[in-house]
């Protein structure tokens, strides 16, 4: 796991968007698993400004959502395919058909994944991914398997607490779907980002502790291509 480590939050966002707009620019047919949240907000935010610049174009990618929230209204504005349109994916050049969500209302939901992960083939090119404070990586909580797959997960009671923010009501969601650690770690490269103090110590855990199924973050080391994207506040703890 590659180490990146910037002052600041600015130079930590313009660097994610610098590499990301090389690698469009270098394969624009790429295929790209998003997450949404607070810890890409930044980053979409320069990307978009990016496109509409004319620097960089999305018109020949394809996109995948990294995990999806279950048990909410169809419309629920909190949904991560939702927050990610509204954070990237309407202010791109990407073809609508070339955006693909997870759907929790589906009644074969195991039949819904496996095509999920039909469709991706054997790995995205590029895995952007935020980290839980307790290390998880989509809605792979602590205990995934390294060979899951796309399915349906419940949430660790961490998790459920933390999505109150992405939510105008209490009807918090207890399951969802994600892209399993199997195909993160067959994808061609993995960008873990990660921002503020609240993420210090679980960096520290993933960046200096054992390789351990408590801590899926971990599990990334064993990627050849895996880099951590790291501000100045979420790295405080690296040092002791
Ligand atoms: P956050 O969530 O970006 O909202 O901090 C990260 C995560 O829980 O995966």
């Amino acid at each position: 796991m590659n180490l990146l480590r910037f002052d600041s939050e600015a130079a930590w966002a313009g660097a994610v968007c610098s590499l990301w707009r090389d690698r469009l620019r270098l394969h624009p047919d790429m295929k790209i698993c998003l997450p949404s949240g607070a810890t890409p907000s930044v980053i979409y935010a320069e990307m978009a400004r990016s496109v509409v610049a004319g620097q960089v174009s999305f018109a020949h990618a394809t996109v995948f959502v990294l995990d999806e929230f279950g048990g909410l209204a169809a419309d629920d504005p909190g949904k991560t395919s939702a927050t990610l349109r509204r954070q990237l994916i309407d202010q791109i050049d990407l073809p609508p058909r070339a955006f693909h969500v997870l759907d929790p209302d589906r009644s074969d939901l195991a039949r819904h994944c496996a095509d999920y992960d039909a469709t991706i083939g054997a790995g995205f090119d590029l895995v952007l991914l935020g980290i839980g404070r307790n290390g998880h990586v989509g809605m792979n909580e602590p205990g995934s398997p390294l060979d899951g797959a796309t399915r349906r997960v419940d949430l660790h009671s961490d998790t459920v607490q933390s999505s109150a923010r992405y939510f105008a009501h209490g009807n918090l969601p207890r399951w969802g779907l994600t892209v399993g650690l199997k195909t993160m770690l067959a994808s061609k490269e993995v960008w873990v980002i990660a921002n503020g103090a609240a993420k210090a110590e679980i960096i520290r855990r993933t960046v200096r502790d054992a390789i351990v199924p408590s801590n899926p973050a971990s599990l990334l080391r064993r990627h050849p291509n895996c880099s951590l994207f790291v501000d100045g506040a979420a790295a405080s703890m690296l040092e002791a």
